[in-house]
């Protein structure tokens, strides 16, 4: 399974980081609940694990489903709401939980379109950016990792589907 991979960023140090970025997030915050909006399926484990790391803060988790990449390394460039959320987000705190930003244009029409909702605020928390190939500039509050442009899996992160449940960050050679 972890054949033809290298490991990038090890699961001790994806615990280490999450538990920093929970932390900060929790001293941004006064008043919940935070919606935790993951955008599946690439932020799964990673929204599990953010979670999970809340101390104080009161945090609710909502789920989205877009599709940009097809089946390939490369996106179609198109996004695709698969699914949407079931409730409303208006007036509420939300936080969009992605598991890595590479060109900007799924966050930027996700942030889009839920700005539209009215939330009392919005900010996005990615695991890791890939800042090298952005076409479209997104503010993003919270970053764990910055990387370099390499086709990355596990953690939640897949090539095809496969490769999501390796508990590293690999690097697909
Ligand atoms: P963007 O729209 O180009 O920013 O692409 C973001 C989406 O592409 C992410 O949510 C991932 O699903 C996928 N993606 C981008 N880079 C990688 C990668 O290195 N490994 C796996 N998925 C990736
Ligand atoms: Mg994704």
């Amino acid at each position: 399974m972890t054949a033809g991979t290298r490991v990038l960023i090890s699961s001790s140090q994806i615990a280490a980081r999450v538990n920093e970025l929970a932390a900060e997030i929790e001293r941004d915050y006064t008043d919940g609940p935070l919606y935790l909006i993951s955008v599946l399926k690439g932020s799964f484990i990673f929204v599990a694990d953010l979670a999970r790391a809340f101390r104080r803060l009161q945090v609710r988790i909502e789920f989205m489903a877009i599709s940009s990449y097809g089946q390939g390394q490369t996106s179609s460039g198109q996004v695709k709401l698969t699914r949407d959320l079931d409730v409303p987000i208006e007036g509420h705190h939300i936080l969009i939980v992605e598991d890595i930003i590479d060109s900007g244009v799924t966050l930027s029409y996700l942030k889009r379109l839920l700005e539209h909702r009215k939330p009392k605020s919005l900010a996005i928390a990615t695991l890791l950016d890939k800042p090298e190939k952005r076409v479209q500039p997104v503010d993003v509050k919270y970053t764990g990792f910055r990387i370099p442009d390499e086709f990355v899996v596990g953690y939640g992160l897949d090539f095809a589907e496969d490769y999501r449940n390796l508990s590293d960050i690999r690097i697909l050679d």
